[in-house]
């Protein structure tokens, strides 16, 4: 740590352009269903850590990709991930009434708005996605990126782990359960944002399957880390209630583990994700110390 002084002056000038990027691709506010492009741009605009596009983009640029033919992939990452989110958060799934320190949009425009506007958000991600032809129409990339993305996202990815997870609210959940439900409903979605960023820059077959098993990795680390926030941390900090789980009776690593041992996992896959990293050719600091970043992350 702390071989790359200028992190966060760093991290800080990423975001800054990811915001600018997502600004660029959200929706206008018109027409007759002006009111649910507004409850779409609603949880979008509400901040986050933008963790995917950051990661999309720095796996592009680890491969020397053109970082412009990668920004709709980026915005449509966080749709994609405010999609899941907003739907997280409904009624009949986790119940929560804060998400990134605002009042969740179900709170805000009713239920109804909030299954349409989540929907609306994951289909408006594929129509940016295919933005990406118009700029870069001879990059092959484009089309395995899609590919990952619907992939990583539905039944075989973050759509499938939310559904075990929710299944088994109250119920007792082994280690094997577990563990599929955080690959999925958290990793798959950095594995998507890692490998986009990856193929879009050329990376052959072999390297997106090392930077999917470091991304697989670093998903489930900052599940286990959200977890260990939903315990110990407050909501003014997170944006969003704490003892989420515990209201849901939840199954997580830390009812299983304790929140030593949670930690104690956190770093160790961390570790792994970096080594992982370090085993390719092509190099990337700033992606491995926001590793280490999100190790003791506080959000
Ligand atoms: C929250 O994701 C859902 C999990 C997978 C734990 P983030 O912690 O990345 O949420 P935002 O985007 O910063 O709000
Ligand atoms: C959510 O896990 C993963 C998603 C796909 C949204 P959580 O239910 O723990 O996420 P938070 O704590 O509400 O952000
Ligand atoms: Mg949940
Ligand atoms: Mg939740
Ligand atoms: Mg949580």
């Amino acid at each position: 740590m702390g071989r790359y002084v200028n992190f966060q002056d760093e991290l800080k000038y990423r975001i800054d352009r990811i915001e600018e990027v997502i600004r660029k691709y959200l929706p206008p506010e018109e027409g007759f269903a002006k009111n649910m492009a507004e409850a779409m741009n609603y949880s979008m605009c509400a901040g986050g850590k933008r963790l995917r596009p950051l990661l999309l983009m720095e796996t592009c640029r680890m491969f020397g990709g053109d970082l412009q033919t990668a920004e709709p992939f980026m915005a449509a990452m966080e749709m994609i991930h405010t999609h899941s989110l907003i739907h997280d958060d409904l009624p009949a799934i986790d119940n929560d009434d804060y998400r990134r320190g605002r009042l969740t949009t179900h709170k805000v425009y009713g239920e109804a708005m909030g299954v349409l506007s989540g929907v609306a958000l994951l289909n408006y991600a594929y129509e940016t996605m295919f933005r990406a032809f118009d700029l870069a129409p001879e990059n092959p990339g484009i089309v395995k990126a899609l590919r990952i993305m619907a992939h990583k996202t539905g039944l075989y990815g973050m759509l499938g782990g939310q559904s075990v997870d929710v299944e088994n609210d109250g119920k007792p959940v082994s280690q094997e359960m577990l563990d599929y439900i955080y690959c999925h409903k958290t990793s798959a979605l950095l594995e998507a944002a890692m490998m986009t960023g990856a193929v879009l820059a050329g990376a052959d077959e072999e390297q997106t399957a090392v930077i999917e098993q470091a991304a697989a990795k670093i998903g489930l680390a900052f599940q286990i880390q959200d977890d260990i926030l939903d315990v110990t941390s407050t909501s003014e900090e997170l944006g969003k209630p704490v003892h989420s789980d515990e209201k849901n009776n939840k199954t997580t690593y830390v009812t299983l583990f304790g929140l030593e041992e949670a930690s104690h996992q956190v770093e160790e896959l961390s570790g792994e994700a970096i080594r992982l990293l370090d085993s390719l050719d092509q190099k990337n600091e700033f992606l491995t110390e926001l590793i280490y970043y999100l190790i003791s992350r506080r959000k």
